[in-house]
């Protein structure tokens, strides 16, 4: 718990990346992570596009805010159909479990990434025609969201600034 509570605090937004490269081995080692994520049935219902090249991660950061210039890999998630079990139980109980999936996955690559000491953001803001179009990505899959990787040269971790306690659960004891 301890390891996991100093994991959590480390993990931040990195917004100044220092353009230092991502190798393809921590690639692969927060892809296999992100595998073992939980998802409704167990659908898997995602696609990873890890780019580590250079003229290609140029092209998909021109479509992204600017920072991400700087950065040293991208990992686009994109959102596949899942199984029969989750996409019938999504619609018997008016959820959207695949999105979730999306997300718990999401979050799998960026805790991942922190752990080996690369920094990391999950980018909602992009084009997305654009971003499909460079990584020749059907028109019809989302892409949900990318994670640029990469190093910052900040030492200190910010300040987590969240909701109170009270605000955010009731327990009931
Ligand atoms: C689904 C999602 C989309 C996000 N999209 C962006 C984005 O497009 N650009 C950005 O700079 N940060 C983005 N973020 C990062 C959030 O702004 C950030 O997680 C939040 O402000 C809390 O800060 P922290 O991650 O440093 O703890 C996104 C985060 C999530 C979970």
């Amino acid at each position: 718990m301890k390891n996991f509570k100093e994991l959590i605090l480390k993990r931040e937004s990195c917004r100044k990346f220092n353009g230092k490269p991502v190798s393809k081995s921590d690639v692969e080692a927060i892809i296999e992570a992100a595998r073992l994520a939980p998802s409704a049935c167990n659908g898997q219902p995602w696609h990873f596009i890890a780019i580590t090249n250079q003229e290609v991660m140029k092209n998909v950061a021109s479509h992204m805010q600017a920072f991400n210039a700087k950065a040293g890999g991208f990992i686009v998630v994109i959102e596949e159909k899942s199984n029969i079990t989750s996409t019938i139980g999504s619609k018997i109980k008016h959820q959207d479990y695949t999105q979730m999936d999306v997300g718990i996955v999401t979050s799998y690559i960026a805790l991942a990434a922190t752990s080996l000491g690369i920094s990391n953001c999950i980018i909602g803001w992009f084009d997305e025609s654009k971003v499909k179009q460079v990584l020749d990505i059907p028109k019809k899959k989302r892409v949900r969201l990318i994670v640029s990787l990469g190093y910052t040269d900040e030492k200190e971790a910010r300040q987590k600034l969240r909701k109170d306690i009270e605000k955010i659960v009731t327990y009931i004891d």
